[in-house]
């Protein structure tokens, strides 16, 4: 693996994974960073890291829903790895606009697969960053494993299915080494202001509106997002060609109970007089459509066969979290001012509103 082709590197998981990288791992190769900047992206989420591995890393603003100019990618830097995380990511988003979602995540992922195809001579592996989702929902007990069906519930989760199976099929049919991790949710530094942790942190800070969907008893297993980068990168280099590795927290938390344990911190660390205690502003909201009940993943392949396992808890993990985003209130302002901002106010106004 010489010259590393990573989508969506400005997004979430996409930058921690580029810093994690070039700043932790063993990888010594070149990484091209492909992104086209979507409401998601954010190319000061690397500012640092591009500074400081200048022979090493590229960036490229480009859609992987334009074949032609990922070819010209492909052949300028002789691309021999692709760790494929771009995508439209958002649940809410794809129940409301649907269409980004087939295209990115279905035709983007089928560009870069035919792409790979096409150099397989050269082609070390395509690693597919992909979710728990797929597989739908649980009930109240049992696990996801990697022979669990799929049944996506969103237009969001039933995308990444798709491309699940495209990318499956090209190692099937096509022999193209390829690996997918499917990863339950993530937290961290730099998650865009719209997934529960990091909008409800914020509103708490603001005084705001805690908006809980339904009655808050659905159930996500929280994962640290650098251990999700150890893992995928554990994959990348030791897991089997063909196959499919779930990764997972074992931290199965109700959605009320994650946000009040940013209020009871919020309020520790940084107490406001004007907002009082913050779990005053919980306001349970409409559910969401078709919203999952419970995800769990069980992660005992990669444990067993890689020797991975999650490093953070939620405990120390959620504060850290929590701290970075006090300390960079200046990055949260930016992105939360423009393009986002309106289409939030157009489709979730209610989300945003001051109740307390
Ligand atoms: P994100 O929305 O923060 O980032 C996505 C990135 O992809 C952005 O930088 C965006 O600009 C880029 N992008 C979108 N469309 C593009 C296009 N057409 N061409 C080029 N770039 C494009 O998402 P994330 O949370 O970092 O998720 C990254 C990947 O991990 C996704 O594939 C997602 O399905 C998967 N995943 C996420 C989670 C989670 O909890 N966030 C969990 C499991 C798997
Ligand atoms: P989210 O962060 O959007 O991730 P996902 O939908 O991929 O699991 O949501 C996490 C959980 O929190 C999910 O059950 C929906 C719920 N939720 C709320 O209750 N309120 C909110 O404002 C948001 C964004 C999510």
């Amino acid at each position: 693996m010489e010259n590393m082709l990573v989508t969506g590197g400005c997004g979430f998981i996409g930058s921690n994974f580029i810093r994690f990288l070039l700043e932790v791992s063993d990888f010594s190769g070149k990484i091209i960073n492909l992104d086209n900047l979507t409401y998601a992206g954010n190319i000061e989420n690397l500012a640092s890291t591009a500074a400081n591995f200048p022979d090493r890393y590229t960036f490229i603003r480009a859609d992987i829903c334009e074949p032609e100019i990922l070819d010209e990618i492909f052949q300028t830097y002789k691309i021999d790895t692709i760790c494929h995380l771009a995508a439209e990511s958002h649940v809410d988003r794809s129940i409301v606009t649907p269409d980004a979602f087939i295209q990115t995540n279905i035709t983007g992922t089928f560009n870069l697969l035919e792409l790979a195809r096409k150099n397989q001579d050269r082609m070390e592996l395509f690693h597919h960053v992909s979710t728990d989702e797929v597989y739908g929902s649980l009930g109240e007990t049992g696990f996801f494993t990697e022979h669990t069906p799929y049944d996506p519930s969103s237009p969001y989760s039933a995308s990444k299915a798709a491309s699940d199976h495209l990318v499956k099929a090209y190692s099937r049919t096509y022999g193209l080494p390829v690996t997918i991790s499917n990863c339950s949710n993530n937290y961290g530094p730099y998650q865009f202001p719209e997934k529960l942790i990091p909008l409800v942190t914020f509103n708490a800070l603001e005084g705001k509106a805690l908006p809980v969907y339904g009655d808050g008893r659905n159930v996500r297993d929280w994962l640290y997002v650098m251990d999700h980068c150890r893992a995928i990168w554990q994959i990348m280099c030791h897991g089997t060609r063909g196959e499919t590795y779930n990764i997972g927290g074992r931290c199965e938390k109700f959605n009320i109970d994650v946000v009040k344990i940013i209020c009871d911190y919020l309020d520790d660390i940084t107490p406001d007089t004007d907002i009082g205690p913050r779990r005053k502003l919980i306001t349970f909201v409409k559910d969401r459509p078709g919203h999952d009940l419970r995800y769990a993943i069980d992660c005992s392949k990669i444990e067993t066969a890689l020797g991975w396992v999650p490093m953070e808890s939620f405990a120390s993990g959620i504060k850290k979290t929590i701290q970075w985003y006090l300390d960079n209130q200046r990055w949260a302002a930016r992105i939360k001012s423009g393009e986002y901002m309106t289409w939030i106010e157009e489709h979730y106004g209610q989300h945003t509103e001051n109740k307390k």
